[in-house]
């Protein structure tokens, strides 16, 4: 069978082809949770289908399979009497339905087995709690025993159970219900936000790549703020990042004060989000002030300085990452590049772009050159439309220095033009300093833009370097 024709006969009947294996093991099955709730709320269908039986999830599995076309592997995690089958592009999970808490990837095994309403009891959200009857007495009829489709109507995140039971059962869910705040734009009800606070040091027990994977959700949400903002007010972010709720308060000496750089933060990060959804650039817009706190001093005569954050926040980004077991690659090494040069195009555009400026810019941001450019213009908060003008056109000047200079120089990825090999031969030199010091005044005098970045032109500068180095061309 073909791909296409695979796809189709799946989509059209996989909750046909469920309902009939439920019916002939004789099991009450239902569809719950996210596939349910973004239906209803008419988001993308979701590929993940979780689907929950009143007896044996392994062998409802088991039975689908068979009648599916192909017939996919099962993948059973016996101790949590559940299974997987991928499907095409789907992911449907079964699972028997249970008393006890619904925790992913509990390392403790399941119990009891239970009733749709236990299961239903024990989920985290109401909204995530609706169920569709796939029995052929009642198919497709919802069974929405907590008011879960007023709560989607009404944009309110509300747990089935007493908010404290629910958040005490699986801490992880203080970080869902502020994630599907940020995702949905959804209300926390007031009860559940106060567990969320009574409760928060508990959020250390849970592994920090789910924490992780939350916050990341966070971050690719449309607004970010709502839930920084949230992980704030609970008192979350303390634990998770204290270095930007450092960035918390403005200060006073003397009359003279600086911005709020945690407020400065969050609407860095929303603007951000309006122009990319590369998820390290939304880090780096989080991440780009977090050296401000250490370094922030008061001086008499100009006022408040933060001498060298980017530097010093760079060196923090590592520290993060590693605490929160997030990657420690290019990725990082990208965050942390971005947080070094956030201040540079600001700096250009403060004055006359000169072209050896951007050509440095260029250089040194290489290929990341244009996410520095969108961190940058997202940086501008300024409420001063004049200001904020300025800037933007100042970094419109910058972009378009940035094309021309590129097209002449091609700096980006800068490859000397004449090699350590050429200069030795040139003036019959072993290994040795000198050949880092002209290579160095080559590069300058490029970056400059004394000489075009080409072969001949460098090759004489090479010339000339040698001779005021007291360095004798060879014969040959
Ligand atoms: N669930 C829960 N408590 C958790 C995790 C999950 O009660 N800590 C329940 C919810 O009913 C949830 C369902 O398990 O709807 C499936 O969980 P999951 O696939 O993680 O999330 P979705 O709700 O499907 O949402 P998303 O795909 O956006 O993560």
């Amino acid at each position: 069978m073909s791909q296409e024709r695979f796809r189709e006969a799946l989509n059209l009947n996989i909750f046909q082809i469920i309902s009939e294996a439920a019916a002939e093991i004789g099991q009450e099955t239902y569809v719950i949770g996210g596939f349910v709730r973004d239906y209803f709320l008419g988001r993308n269908t979701p590929k993940d289908i979780d689907i929950v039986t009143v007896g044996n999830g392994i062998a409802l599995a088991k039975k689908v399979a068979q009648k599916l076309p192909n017939q996919p592997k099962v993948s059973v995690f016996k101790n949590f009497g559940t299974a997987m089958i991928h499907a095409e592009d789907m992911e449907l999970e079964f699972v028997g339905a249970r008393k006890e808490s619904y925790r992913q990837n509990s390392r403790k095994p399941v119990v009891e087995n239970g009733t749709l309403e236990d299961d239903q009891n024990r989920r985290d959200f109401t909204i995530n709690a609706l169920a569709i009857s796939l029995n052929p007495e009642n198919y497709g009829a919802l069974l929405d025993p907590f008011e879960g489709r007023k709560d989607l109507q009404a944009g309110i995140l509300r747990t089935p159970l007493a908010p404290a039971e629910t958040y005490s059962d699986d801490p992880l869910r203080m970080m869902r219900a502020i994630r599907f705040a940020t995702q949905l734009n959804f209300e926390i009800e007031l009860e559940s936000l106060q567990a969320i606070s009574a409760q928060k040091d508990r959020i250390q027990i849970v592994s920090k790549e789910r924490i992780v994977d939350e916050l990341h959700k966070i971050m690719l949400a449309p607004k970010p703020s709502i839930g920084l903002k949230l992980l704030l007010e609970t008192g979350l972010l303390s634990f998770l990042l204290p270095e930007l709720e450092a960035l918390l308060g403005i200060e006073e000496v003397e009359g003279q004060t600086h911005k709020d750089n945690f407020w400065h933060t969050l609407e860095v990060v929303d603007n951000i989000s309006k122009t990319t959804d590369n998820l390290w650039l939304r880090w780096a817009a989080l991440l780009h002030d977090i050296g401000k706190a250490p370094t922030k001093k008061f001086h008499q005569k100009i006022g408040w300085t933060f001498h060298g954050h980017e530097f010093v926040g760079s060196k923090m980004v590592y520290r993060l990452f590693k605490r929160l077991r997030m990657p420690l690659n290019e990725k990082m090494k990208f965050v942390q590049k971005m947080v070094r040069m956030s201040s540079r195009p600001i700096i250009l555009a403060q004055d006359h772009v000169t072209d050896s400026a951007v050509r440095r810019l260029v250089f040194d941001a290489g290929d990341h050159v244009d996410d520095l450019m969108i961190l940058c213009e997202a940086d501008i908060t300024t409420k001063n439309p004049k200001k904020q003008r300025r800037y933007l056109n100042n970094f419109k000047v910058v972009r378009q220095k940035i094309v021309e200079v590129e097209e002449r120089d091609h700096v980006r990825n800068f490859q000397p033009p004449v090699t350590g090999e050429e200069i030795m031969k040139a003036f019959d030199l072993k290994p040795s300093k000198e050949i880092g010091i002209i290579k160095e005044a080559i590069k300058e005098a490029i970056l400059e833009g004394q000489i075009p970045n080409e072969h001949n032109a460098a090759f004489d500068f090479m010339m000339e370097k040698g001779k005021t180095l007291g360095l004798t061309p060879s014969k040959t």
